[in-house]
């Protein structure tokens, strides 16, 4: 760092955006000092559901086991109930997070990862940890106050909450991972459009063994029908699993037209109690407090030096599972481009992708996050009483009756709409950036999608969409994944046995980045097939893929020869960077 700078990166926020962002740029090489002004990590359990994307971003920075080994396993996400209560008549049940017979094929072809369960209390530690092994210089107790940025960096002014004492920092990048209510977002000028705190929800987290109930039909979601709980948008009481089976969360609606909710320990218990369906249960209540149902997002995230990601920019609430996730995705797509600009590699225009490519991507879940909830309501009507008098909603779906017919078919296609929350693949993985970091095909035409975009993935190498997986057979003879060949801040140029020309232009242009991979050579040996199947260039074409693993161009066919060869990837790598 020249003496000007005290560091190139600040990051305030330590949260999965900030956390995340830290961690790659340490390992990346650049010099980070990452701030909270709390005394310690996440102190709830917040996000947990960790989706495809997400694990393949945690594998690609190498924390992907030590997560695994904390986390509740994909196996035990399986099976979200309907239900009355624990002890309770069960109303329906759904295969979920991909575990069903008809999905996990997808979910494991997709992905050399696997989605797991983890909340953020376990997540940020990890992260953190890792990126002060790696060298980020972690401050706790240290809160942003302001910044002011010139033409060569930003100016930052923090203090110490235990001295009081203020001080700045020079750097030569900002940025804000300070979550909902960012500071730096706003500092630096940045909108969010939208509206907050649409709805409210109350969570109680408490301890209690209840594996007695659910240990036979494992779930970390559990969807409580109850009078008590037909509050709110969704209508539904909820406990879910933070460690299996002994700590939870309860979760309900409340009307906020009507001020703050009723947040006593006795109302949470009473709550417990009835989602339990076991009056003598005694919960041990941990906390139990308000959230506000958010739709916003920012259509812009950056502002000259100062850079915004995770909750700062897109606010939504927990359904669908995108939150954390998101934030992890994001700090992936920035933290690359500010290594290779501030190492010189990229012209600074490359960090203006940042905003083109993810921002799309923050309104998309913060629209889907919504939507979720509001798919809710089919499920409420199909369980509402009979307008007649006659049964109730839950004696109806019973009944043997062509009424009680009616009923269930009602609430199997409300089920089913719940797979665009629940079994979303193509949501958090389909995504395709269109930005100057990216080329597209010469003569590209518009994507067809072959399945439901929502629900199925489409791998693809075209550019802008993420690298597909396939296995291939390493040295050893153990499978490694065409993710686990790019990355670790690497231009990876993928070509087959018969793109020699390609390699030796590669070996010409002698780039501080790039690398080249000759699937079929010993290490990288397509023996299953599977990339040849899902490569959709000739053996001979190339494949550029950036360390975030998207594909920034592809060549269909091989170069006559090695002159060729350099000048298209000259031209290729001046454009994308
Ligand atoms: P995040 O909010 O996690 O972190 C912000 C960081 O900035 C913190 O380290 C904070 O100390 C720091 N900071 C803020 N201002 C600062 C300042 N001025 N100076 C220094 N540091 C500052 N999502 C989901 O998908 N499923 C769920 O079930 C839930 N549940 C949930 C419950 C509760 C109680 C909360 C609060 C949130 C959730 N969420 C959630 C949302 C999820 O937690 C959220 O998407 C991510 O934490 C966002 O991560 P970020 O890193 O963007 O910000």
């Amino acid at each position: 760092v020249p003496e000007e700078f005290d560091t190139d990166v600040l990051i305030v926020g330590l949260g999965p955006m900030g956390a995340t962002t830290a961690l790659a740029l340490a390992t990346y090489g650049i010099k980070v000092h990452a701030i909270s002004r709390q005394n310690w990590l996440a102190d709830t359990p917040r996000a947990h559901i960790t989706n495809l994307r997400a694990a393949e971003v945690l594998r690609s920075l190498g924390i992907e086991e030590e997560i695994k080994q904390q986390a509740t396993p994909w196996e035990w996400m399986g099976d979200t109930l309907f239900t009355t209560s624990l002890m309770g008549p069960e109303i329906a049940r759904m295969r979920t997070w991909g575990t069903g017979d008809d999905r996990s094929g997808d979910y494991l072809r997709a992905s050399p990862s696997s989605m797991v369960d983890i909340p953020q209390t376990l997540v940020e530690p990890i992260l953190v940890n890792a990126a002060a092994r790696r060298g980020a210089v972690i401050s706790f107790n240290t809160e942003y106050r302001s910044s002011v940025q010139d033409a060569d960096g930003v100016t930052v002014t923090l203090a110490n909450r235990l001295t009081g004492v203020v001080y700045t920092q020079r750097v030569r990048y900002l940025v804000g991972a300070d979550g909902a209510k960012s500071r730096v977002m706003q500092d630096a000028g940045l909108s969010v459009e939208g509206e907050l705190a649409r709805a409210g929800t109350v969570y109680a987290q408490f301890k209690g063994e209840l594996g007695q109930y659910v240990a036979h039909r494992p779930s970390i979601l559990n969807w409580i029908v109850n009078t008590d709980a037909a509050v709110g948008e969704i209508g539904l009481g909820l406990l879910r699993a933070v460690s299996p089976w002994d700590e939870w969360i309860a979760g309900w609606g409340f009307d906020i037209t009507k001020g703050d909710p009723d947040l006593t320990h006795e109302t949470a218990i009473a709550r417990i109690r009835a989602y339990v369906g076991d009056p003598d249960f005694e919960p041990e209540i941990v906390s139990v407090g308000p959230w506000y149902v958010n739709e916003a997002y920012a259509p812009t995230y950056s502002a000259g030096r100062i850079f915004c990601g995770g909750d700062a920019t897109h606010r939504h609430p927990p359904s669908s599972g995108l939150g954390s996730n998101t934030c992890i995705q994001d700090a992936f797509n920035l933290a690359w481009k500010l290594a290779y600009v501030i190492d010189g590699v990229a012209a600074p225009a490359l960090l203006d992708s940042y905003t083109d490519e993810r921002a799309p991507v923050g309104r998309q879940i913060v629209e889907r996050a919504n939507q979720s909830r509001r798919d809710y309501a089919p499920i409420r009507e199909a369980l509402a009483a009979d307008q007649t008098g006659g049964a109730s909603g839950l004696e109806k779906l019973r009944e043997p009756t062509p009424a009680g017919a009616r009923a269930r078919r009602a609430l199997e296609k409300a089920i089913e709409l719940k797979n665009q929350e629940f079994n979303a693949q193509g949501t958090e993985m389909n995504q395709r950036y269109t930005s100057a970091a990216v080329i597209p095909d010469e003569d590209a035409v518009e994507e067809v999608w072959l399945r439901d975009r929502g629900l199925y993935v489409q791998p693809t190498t075209r550019p802008g969409a993420k690298i597909p997986h396939a296995w291939l057979v390493g040295k050893d003879g153990r499978r490694v994944s065409t993710l686990d060949i790019v990355g670790e801040g690497a231009l990876t140029l993928i070509t087959g046995l018969t793109g020699g020309a390609w390699a030796a232009a590669a070996a010409r242009l002698d780039h501080p980045r790039l690398r080249v991979i000759v699937i079929g050579e010993p290490g990288v040996e397509d023996l299953y097939f599977e990339w040849q199947r899902s490569r959709e260039v000739e053996e001979d074409g190339a494949v550029l893929v950036r360390p975030d693993g998207v594909v920034a161009w592809r060549s269909f066919v091989g170069a006559t020869d090695a002159d060729e060869a350099s000048t298209k990837l000259e031209d290729v790598l001046a454009h994308v960077l």
